[in-house]
């Protein structure tokens, strides 16, 4: 999750916990997402050590991550806090049978259908969401509800947007330059169908900071965290940009012209040298940002 892949499992509005879309290829999304996050744990590292320098005084003995896919963003919350429990929370049983066997059991798991489960979640000190409050359709419902989770004093940080991640140079010799502005916006495109497809979808202005403040919370501020991997990048990281760009080429198909849509095909090509798998200019550039605000500590009389 980044925010940029987007990749959707399919959706579940139906409250009906017994089963999950029985065709549908969990154990690739979950690879696909666990790459992903592995991708970008130095930054997310770096944004629990801030969140921590944020909670410093108050005690940290419950965090969630919501949304929180194959979990791990989930244990490096756990790094960062070990002597929280930290609990894994996401729709999806399948990713969180995941989050539950690569943690080893130091992170617990809980199965919720959002928003409607989110009066289940329990209290908490601190929770993390990454990605996922965009897949609800009223975006600052979902942040007030998180807000009412909060132990007086707690925090809520909300990984969304950022930058859109870069992994080729402007002009890769192949076709137009410029080919990952194109895909970006053909993805806007996407994004936007999606969020007006999700049952119950509210327009608002995805102003973070100030749909924290309206859900109740003060702000602690807003940190952006670079993920940053030079060329020549690793395989594991070429193997995620395979798989990044064959879903693209399924999603963006009919918003791409002929030319860019052959490049992607050279680009996907596992022998050729100008293919992602080999090429040696490719990279990994994103920023996530991190909008924190932290719920107001009861004031004793
Ligand atoms: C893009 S992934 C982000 C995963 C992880 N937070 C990360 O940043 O790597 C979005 C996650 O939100 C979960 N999700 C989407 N809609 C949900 C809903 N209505 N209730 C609970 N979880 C949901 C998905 O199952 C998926 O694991």
């Amino acid at each position: 999750m980044t925010s940029h892949s987007h990749v959707h499992a399919p959706a579940h509005h139906d409250h009906d916990h017994s089963h999950e879309a029985g065709d549908f290829d969990w154990d690739a999304l979950a690879a696909h997402l666990e790459r992903e996050a592995e991708i970008q744990a130095p930054a997310v590292t770096e944004a629990t050590r801030w969140l921590r320098g944020l909670a410093s005084g108050a005690p940290v003995g419950r965090v969630l991550d919501v949304g929180s896919g194959p979990g791990v963003i989930a244990g490096l919350l756990a790094d960062a806090f070990p002597d929280a429990e930290v609990v894994a929370v996401d729709q999806s049983a399948a990713l969180l049978e995941r989050a539950r066997t690569r943690s080893g059991g130091r992170v617990g798991v809980r199965q919720a259908d959002l928003p409607g489960d989110f009066g289940t979640l329990g209290a908490a000190d601190l929770i993390w969401s990454g990605n996922a409050i965009h897949h609800l359709g009223d975006q600052q419902a979902a942040l007030t509800a998180l807000a009412g989770t909060l132990r007086p004093g707690g925090l809520l940080a909300v990984a969304e947007r950022g930058l859109p991640v870069r992994f080729l140079p402007r002009d890769l010799g192949l076709g137009r330059p410029g080919l990952q502005a194109r895909l970006d916006a053909a993805h806007e495109e996407v994004f936007a169908a999606m969020r007006a497809d999700i049952p119950g979808s509210v327009a608002t202005v995805e102003d973070w900071p100030a749909m924290l403040a309206e859900a109740g919370l003060v702000l602690a501020g807003s940190r952006t965290f670079l993920v940053d991997h030079p060329a020549p990048l690793d395989l594991p990281a070429r193997a995620y940009l395979h798989v990044q760009l064959s879903r693209r080429r399924d999603q963006l198909g009919g918003l791409l012209d002929a030319g860019d849509l052959a490049v992607l095909d050279a680009l996907l090509d596992r022998e050729a040298p100008a293919g992602i798998l080999t090429r040696p200019d490719a990279f990994y550039l994103a920023a996530v940002t991190v909008h924190a605000a932290a719920r107001p500590a009861e004031v004793a009389r």
